[in-house]
């Protein structure tokens, strides 16, 4: 593989599986900055994009791949060659061109300089999920939820985003509550630092305008009824930083716990957040977390290994975050 030649891994129609690919630089349409692309990382989304579910890729042909990680080629937007970058979300292998393809051209608006610590390697073991995590803790911190406020509490909190929640919180000194769904997920999170494990049935079942009390502030990745449940029992001035619909886009509240007790309902996205935005998340998250702790939760995986890996992580074959050595 050479800068004139090299591979990618490109959705050519819906229900297809994607396909590799020879490129060169001119082949590249992605935008200003050119880059070698040294580490991607492994998303469900992926999986899907990369198996041709529909939905997901919405322009083809389009190159698969939610996360970059990787070398500046040539100089645009305030970046030098040679520096070292990092571009997660912004519609990357949805619309514009991703991660799995050895170079890439890519727009330099949301893109950040790589996390020094963490680096290119541990910014991919972070990825997405990470990334996410810290700007809801963001969220609430800017709403003034500090450790003395009360306990947090994390929905989904063995997934991706929910991991990493309860993870930052904890180090921050928050007590942390969490909710997971499967029976034997206690010590997983327990490691991770939460105080209190709640099996999902903690949420269910009909929801009350006003509950208890509960909880200073909450991550959620569920929405439906749980974040409903979830909001009735925040404290007094409580905020709630939602990112996720992993039990349902509905949210079949009421205005009761907003205008009796001063809650606030803040959204998350972290695909189109902005660049000064993401580079304080990446400081934060650098500041939190090793590389070396990373490496007991994330591994490297070869670029050719690709289309097996989509298929597994559908499968629910995949163990912890999946580095994508592109560059092999
Ligand atoms: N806003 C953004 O920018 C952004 C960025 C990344 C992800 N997201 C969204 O955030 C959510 C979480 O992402 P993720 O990467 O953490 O996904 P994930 O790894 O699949 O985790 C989602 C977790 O939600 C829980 N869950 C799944 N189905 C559920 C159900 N029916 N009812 C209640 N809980 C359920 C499960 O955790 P337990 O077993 O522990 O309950 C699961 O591990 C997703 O909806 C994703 O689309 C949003």
């Amino acid at each position: 593989m050479n800068e004139t030649s090299f591979h990618a891994y490109q959705a050519k129609a819906p229900d297809t599986p994607a396909e590799r690919v020879t490129l060169g630089v001119d082949d590249l349409t992605g935008g200003d900055l050119l880059v070698k692309v040294v580490y991607s990382s492994l998303n469900y989304k992926d999986g899907l994009a990369m198996t041709g579910y529909p939905g997901v890729v919405m322009t083809y042909p389009l190159t698969c791949g939610i996360d970059l990680a990787g070398e500046v080629v040539t100089a645009a937007g305030g970046f030098q060659a040679g520096e070292q970058i990092v571009l997660t979300g912004a519609n990357l292998s949805q619309t514009k061109p991703g991660g799995y393809s050895q170079y890439q051209r890519v727009d330099p608006e949301f893109v950040v300089r790589a996390p020094k610590r963490l680096g290119t390697w541990g910014a991919m073991a972070v990825g997405t999920g990470g990334l996410t995590a810290m700007f809801c803790v963001m969220r609430l911190q800017k709403a003034g939820i500090t450790p003395d406020s009360g306990p947090v509490l994390v929905t989904g909190a063995s997934g991706g985003v929910g991991s990493y929640a309860v993870s930052i919180l904890s180090r921050l000194g928050y007590r942390v509550e969490a909710v997971a769904g499967t029976s034997g997920k206690e010590e997983y999170l327990a490691d991770l630092g939460a105080d209190t494990v709640y099996d999902r049935d903690e949420l269910a079942g009909e929801v009350a305008p006003l509950g208890d009390e509960r909880w200073a502030g909450a991550v959620d990745c569920v929405g439906g009824s749980p974040l409903a449940k979830v909001l009735s029992q925040i404290s007094y001035a409580g905020s709630v930083a939602a990112c996720g619909l992993a039990g349902g886009q509905d949210l079949p509240s009421s205005v009761m716990p907003f205008i009796i007790r001063n809650v606030t309902l803040y959204g998350v996205d972290s695909v189109f957040a902005p660049a000064e935005e993401r580079a304080e998340a990446w400081s934060r998250l650098d500041e939190l977390f090793t590389p070396e702790e990373q490496r007991a939760v994330a591994h490297d995986e070869p670029f050719d290994k690709l289309p097996q890996l989509a298929q597994e992580i559908l499968d629910g074959k995949i163990r912890g975050r999946v580095v994508i050595d592109v560059a092999g």
